[in-house]
């Protein structure tokens, strides 16, 4: 038996050293390229739930690192045939991959399962629950941008209540010793419960004022409980970023989106396309380095 395997699930309790640790180690893997940390080992990568960028990022990481990569295809893989998330979960694990990358649509739950194995495991998003890598390549991202992850205002805007994005987010910007505002109309905002250190506001121009950082949302509308009562033109025009409302915050604010964007819900699609404000490709870029980073700290390379 080895040393106990680390693993990341999400960055509340982490710490602000652990998080800028891995800021620091995608820095220098950007500035000197990467080590072969990964070289003979496997991971597996498991998305029951859509993805893009992240599944493929977390594949050209550690490949970039010298690992092998397994990507469990979700669509033919016995969760068509009842299996439970948890028995798919096990079956993976018994094959003893190095590293396990899950994203899934339960809140949560992962704990148990990752103090009972030798494997790695990883959280690529967990239902409304965190998207530790997501954010961890955000604060890269604002890094580069305006030199520091600390005394910035971020405001993060749209459909909070259901966004792991918005939870990872808030608490690593949060340690980081800057202030979140959380703006959404009243519907999407979260429980002041989930987040006591944040500020809650329904207003774009209240919420923005002196925003150095802006993370805009998608709504999640498979997380939604009921239907919204605002249409999505009417978002569009109260919450949705664009030019006019980037004008409420400081001079030199950036906009971050996860993606996938919703153009001309969440976004203006000139907006989405004006690189000077925002960072939406830069993130992608980002993204490999970021998770790079986590795989290398996960082996407790020095
Ligand atoms: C986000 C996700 O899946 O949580 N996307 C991503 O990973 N880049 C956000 C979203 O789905 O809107």
């Amino acid at each position: 038996m080895g040393k106990s395997p680390r693993h990341l699930l999400g960055l509340q309790g982490l710490g602000d050293r652990a998080m800028a640790d891995i800021v620091a180690r995608a820095e220098t893997i950007q500035a000197r390229g990467a080590r072969p940390v990964c070289a003979g080992q496997q991971a597996v990568l498991a998305f029951f739930e859509p993805s893009t960028r992240t599944s493929t990022s977390f594949a050209l990481a550690f490949q970039r690192l010298g690992g092998q990569v397994v990507m469990l295809n979700v669509a033919q893989s016995s969760a068509q045939k009842g299996e439970t998330l948890h028995d798919s979960l096990s079956t993976l694990l018994a094959m003893q991959p190095h590293f396990l990358v899950l994203r899934h649509g339960q809140n949560g739950g992962l704990q148990p399962l990752a103090a009972a194995t030798e494997t790695s495991v990883v959280n690529a998003g967990d239902g409304a629950g965190e998207h530790p890598t997501q954010a961890l390549l955000d604060a890269l991202t604002v890094k580069q941008i305006k030199g520091r992850l600390n005394d910035l205002t971020v405001a993060i805007v749209g459909d909070i209540r259901h966004s792991r994005v918005a939870r990872s987010n808030a608490h690593l910007w949060r340690q980081m010793g800057s202030r979140v505002v959380m703006v959404a109309p009243p519907e999407l905002l979260p429980d002041v419960d989930d987040y006591p250190f944040a500020f809650f506001s329904t207003d774009m121009a209240q919420g923005l004022k002196k925003a150095d950082v802006i993370i805009t949302l998608r709504l999640q509308k498979e997380r939604l409980e009921k239907q919204l009562t605002i249409s999505a033109d009417d978002y569009h025009i109260r919450y949705g970023m664009d030019h006019e409302k980037l004008s409420y915050a400081a001079p030199d604010a950036v906009v971050l989106h996860p993606g996938p964007m919703n153009r001309g819900v969440e976004i203006s699609s000139t907006l989405a396309d004006d690189a000077t404000r925002c960072a939406v490709l830069r993130q992608v870029t980002n993204g490999v380095a970021t998770r790079m980073a986590v795989f290398e700290w996960l082996t407790h390379a020095a």
